[in-house]
């Protein structure tokens, strides 16, 4: 992609219906490989923000750049590709482990693929599994764990080498070794490109370059988790009870 990752939004209104806007006056701007965070009660708008940056839908108003580039009313069907790579929503599909990466980039090779499943912190699993990369994943890849699963669609994403990424940080639960793995394959993808991160974990949250706090379609805040817990507002109070 010749996309470097910078984003920014300005003055956006979005509603999934027009007559009912749940995104007022948006503006933000990340540079390329920075890392920001969205915090906010349910409803707030996080999601639909990420699903504004993946161009899933036309905004009401205002502009989306990607640099510089107005996105925000054209039709990009393969955007998604070059751009934001969500990584909760990794479809498996029944094929051998290697080709579940490879889906990232179609025409990556082996070396590739490993390479990818080293970065994702995924390649000790698979070396594990009865046939390694070989191994056949069923339907959904229900044969794996909820962390493996996890660890595979970070190789698929890094496979694909996206300049920027969006992750919605699961609430599910998976135990703390699994999650620490999770974690550092997350961190070395998230490395020098920009990301959207929907957080539900403190520390993912706290070395964010921005943390933007939403309200019923608003940002409300925005800093540093240092300087928004000194502004001892919403964030503050989220994060001291
Ligand atoms: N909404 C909508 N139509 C959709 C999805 C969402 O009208 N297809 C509305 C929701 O009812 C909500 C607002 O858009 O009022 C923002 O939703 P969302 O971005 O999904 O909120 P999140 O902050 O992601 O909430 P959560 O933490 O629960 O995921
Ligand atoms: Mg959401």
């Amino acid at each position: 992609s010749e996309l470097t990752g910078e984003v920014e939004f300005e003055n956006v209104d979005f509603g999934y219906n027009p007559d009912k806007i749940v995104l007022h006056d948006i503006n933000m701007y990340a540079k390329p490989g920075q890392k920001i965070a969205f915090v906010g009660s349910t409803g707030a708008g996080k999601t639909t923000i990420t699903n504004l940056i993946n161009r899933f839908y036309d905004i009401q108003d205002g502009k989306i750049r990607y640099d510089n580039i107005n996105i925000g009313k054209i039709r990009k069907p393969d955007l998604r590709r070059s751009l934001g790579i969500v990584l909760q929503d990794t479809h498996l599909f029944t094929g051998t482990v290697m080709d579940n990466i490879r889906y990232g980039k179609l025409d990556a090779t082996d070396e590739e693929c490993i390479k990818a499943a080293k970065l994702a912190n995924a390649h000790d699993f698979i070396k594990r599994l009865p046939d390694g990369y070989n191994t056949v994943l069923t339907g959904d890849g229900s044969n794996l764990s909820q962390g493996q699963r996890q660890l595979l669609a970070i190789a698929r994403a890094a496979v694909a080498d996206p300049p920027a990424l969006i992750l919605d940080e699961a609430t599910s639960s998976i135990d703390t070794r699994t999650e620490a793995m999770v974690s550092k394959g997350m961190d070395a993808l998230m490395e020098g490109r920009t990301s959207f991160v929907i957080a539900h974990r403190l520390s993912t949250v706290k070395d964010a370059d921005c943390i933007m706090v939403m309200e019923q379609g608003r940002i409300i805040e925005r800093g540093t988790h240092d300087q928004l817990i000194d502004m001892k507002g919403r964030y503050y109070q989220l994060y001291t009870g």
